[in-house]
């Protein structure tokens, strides 16, 4: 498949746009600053907080796991058996407390976080995938 270009100057705080690249959806989530402040505390929460059990590109093995902080690019399928998490923008409280937002499986109740981080006590074995991409320019990112 041919890479995708997304862009991403209208992206909103908070907002998630999907795009298609290979037949799957892929996710462009803006981060909010404190979403971003947020994500270290949930570690203890996660099965695989620093995402060591699985591969993903050399620019995702940070905290945020992106390239740009801000924008979390990922492959919206959930790694137990593939459906697709809903985005909870700002009611994921009802779902892990404490916890204002992430992304919620509807097939079997798993739940991540807003670096897609899988949290412990739910069937999905991993973390969400980053799929490989890179930015054009400032507005552009390219997936694929
Ligand atoms: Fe997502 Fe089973 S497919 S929890």
């Amino acid at each position: 498949g041919a890479p995708v270009e997304v862009n991403i100057s209208k992206v909103e705080p908070g907002q998630l746009i999907r795009v298609e690249w290979r037949g799957k959806p892929v996710w462009v989530v803006r981060r909010t600053e404190a979403v971003l402040n947020g994500l270290a505390s949930l570690d203890g929460q996660l099965r695989d907080p620093a995402s060591k059990e699985m591969q993903q590109p050399e620019y995702a093995q940070n905290a945020a796991r992106s390239i740009k902080p801000e924008f979390f690019i990922a492959v919206g399928i959930c790694t137990h058996l593939g459906c697709s998490p809903t985005y909870l923008p700002d009611s994921f409280g009802e779902q892990v407390e404490g916890v204002p937002s992430g992304f919620f499986c509807p097939c079997h109740g798993s739940k991540f976080d807003m670096a897609g981080r899988v949290f412990q006590g739910v069937p999905a074995p991993l973390n969400l995938v980053v799929p490989p991409h890179h930015y054009v320019d400032d507005n552009t990112v390219l997936i694929g």
